[in-house]
């Protein structure tokens, strides 16, 4: 399926995104205002972008780790698989963990990833994801912050692949296979 052809029709712009970030990191700010002990953790891949985006706007102390799960093949179809495949490199008990993640679909990557860190003793655990599919949930799991609702359609660009493509469009965009 992944050798059909499609085009990509833009749904969210460099511009809105941007605009989106910007006040997310002022929430975030003053959500953690007075802690030096955050710990921003972004899930690999599709979250680099974003949180490279988010950190630079948010005015406090952060440190950055990274966290590798898939609960995804190279297609589109989701799974109740979740495996991690990098874990931090820091200890969070005790510490304020924000997690980034690019979007929450079944919700079952966001579920897996919050007991496992909840698990380890955070302080505090929360979650900004920058899309939400709210029609396509199969556990329960909100993100404390959420950048865009979207419908029910596969996107790409802003860190977001098909296939492993397309993370480096500077917007966001939906594929719409054209055979
Ligand atoms: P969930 O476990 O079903 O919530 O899936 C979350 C993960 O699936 C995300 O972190 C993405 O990596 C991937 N994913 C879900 N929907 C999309 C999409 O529309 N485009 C690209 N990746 C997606
Ligand atoms: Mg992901």
């Amino acid at each position: 399926m992944t050798d059909r052809p499609y085009v990509i029709e833009p749904m969210i712009s460099a511009k809105a995104i941007a605009a989106r970030v910007e006040a997310l990191a002022r929430d975030i700010t003053a959500h953690y205002a007075g802690c030096d002990r955050l710990v921003v953790v972004g899930l690999l891949r599709g979250s680099f972008m974003f949180i490279a985006d988010l950190v630079r706007e948010i005015d406090l102390p952060v440190e950055v780790d990274f966290l590798e799960a898939s609960s995804y093949g190279d297609a589109s179809h989701s799974s109740k698989e979740v495996r991690i495949l990098k874990d931090l490199r820091g200890e969070i008990a005790g510490r304020d963990v924000l997690v980034v993640e690019d979007i929450v679909d079944s919700g079952f990557t966001l579920s897996h990833v919050t007991r496992l860190l909840q698990s380890r003793n955070p302080r505090r655990l929360e979650v900004c994801a920058l899309l939400d599919k709210p029609s396509r949930r199969e556990v329960e799991i909100r993100a404390t912050w959420t950048g865009f609702e979207i419908p029910d359609e596969f996107v790409v660009g802003y860190g977001l692949d098909f296939a492993q493509r397309n993370r480096n469009l500077p917007y966001i965009g939906k594929v719409r296979f054209t055979e």
